[in-house]
């Protein structure tokens, strides 16, 4: 790894947007076919209710075309499409199929790293700008509810569809991001796992052991290469996996919950969105002012975790 993690150029988000489908389901909902309940679901994992519905193409093209349009940029401008997804709508070319109908005219790739893969297509984005990209857009999708057994009490609460999109565009100088970290740990790859075309396996004790651990490890590599500490945090942005979990890393971290942006209550774990929509949600709720350090931070399937520490606004 380098010793420096910033590339030649820099960039900036300029634009971001998100997209849920209109049909929501709740846990009472789930109660109806699942032996659950509304209290069990929300105690063990702070979801009350989850947005299902779309396909990973249309829920792509829907937050992207908001993150282009807040960007005021017309297709043309973008120079590479990167898509975030575990869950592409087919074995390969989703990304190509979200780039025809966002009318862009340039490279388009998928990054799957599970519900890592917004904050590894973030880095990935950062080095296309580093050698000579102008405008990428990002967006991170996920349809988690195709492979996901309705069935299985034990994950069908968790799991949900979104999406979630920025637009990063070249600056002269640093630009906001100041240090990244991306891991992996194989080994660990039998803790949650879907077989192509099967729905999610999971040991959730043992992934919720872990989780906590993976996360910080990366935040505290990220931040250590941004030069801060969690103190200088204005928010911090997790994966939204289980509220226990963020609660547990906002403790490990010594600061308090509520500069964690929280969607789970109403969107569940929706992998590759879920950090990206969170994003968003923060944004567009005005939680962020310039020279505010933000840190995102997420875990996964492989198991993957990723972070990455943004100083929000300026480019010096
Ligand atoms: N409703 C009611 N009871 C349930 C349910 C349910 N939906 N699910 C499990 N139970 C029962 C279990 O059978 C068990 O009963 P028992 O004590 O009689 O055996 C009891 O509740 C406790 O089950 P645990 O699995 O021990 O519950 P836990 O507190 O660990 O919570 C959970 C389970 C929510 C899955 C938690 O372990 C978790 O969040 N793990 C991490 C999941 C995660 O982060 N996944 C990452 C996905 S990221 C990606 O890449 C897709």
């Amino acid at each position: 790894m380098p010793a420096t993690r910033t590339g030649a150029a820099g960039a900036v988000i300029s634009g971001w947007g998100m997209a849920l489908p209109d049909k929501v389901v709740t846990n009472h909902d789930l109660a109806e076919t699942l032996d659950t309940s509304d209290e069990w679901i929300v105690t063990r994992t702070g979801i009350s209710s989850r947005h299902i519905g779309g396909s990973t193409v249309s829920l792509s093209v829907a937050s992207g075309q908001q993150a282009l349009d807040m960007a005021g940029l017309t297709p043309e401008r973008i120079d590479a499409l990167v898509v975030a997804t575990t869950t592409p709508d087919r074995q390969w070319g989703t990304a190509a199929m979200i780039q025809e109908q966002l009318g862009l005219s340039c490279g388009a790739y998928e990054v799957n790293a599970a519900c890592s893969g917004f904050v590894y297509a973030l880095v990935n984005a950062h080095g296309l700008i580093a050698m000579g990209a102008n405008r990428v857009l990002i967006i991170g999708t996920d349809t988690l509810s195709r492979i996901t057994d309705w069935n299985d009490r034990a994950t069908a609460p968790l799991f949900a569809d979104a999406s979630g999109a920025v637009v990063l565009e070249s600056v002269e100088g640093r630009g906001q991001l100041l240090g990244w970290d991306l891991d992996a740990d194989g080994s660990a790859s039998e803790l949650l796992w879907a077989e192509v075309g099967g729905t999610v396996n999971m040991e959730g004790k043992e992934v919720f052991r872990r989780a906590v651990r993976i996360m910080m490890d990366s935040a505290e590599k990220s931040m250590r290469h941004a030069g801060i500490t969690a103190d200088d945090l204005a928010l911090i942005v997790p994966h939204q996996a289980n509220i226990r979990i963020i609660q547990a890393a906002c403790d490990r971290l010594g600061v308090e919950i509520e500069r964690a942006a929280v969607t789970i209550d109403h969107t569940g774990n929706t992998s590759s969105a879920s950090i990206p929509v969170a994003l968003a949600e923060a944004l567009n709720a005005g939680r962020v002012a310039d020279g505010d350090h933000i840190l995102l931070v997420g875990f996964g399937g492989g198991m993957t975790a990723a972070s990455a520490v943004l100083r929000w606004g300026g480019t010096s």
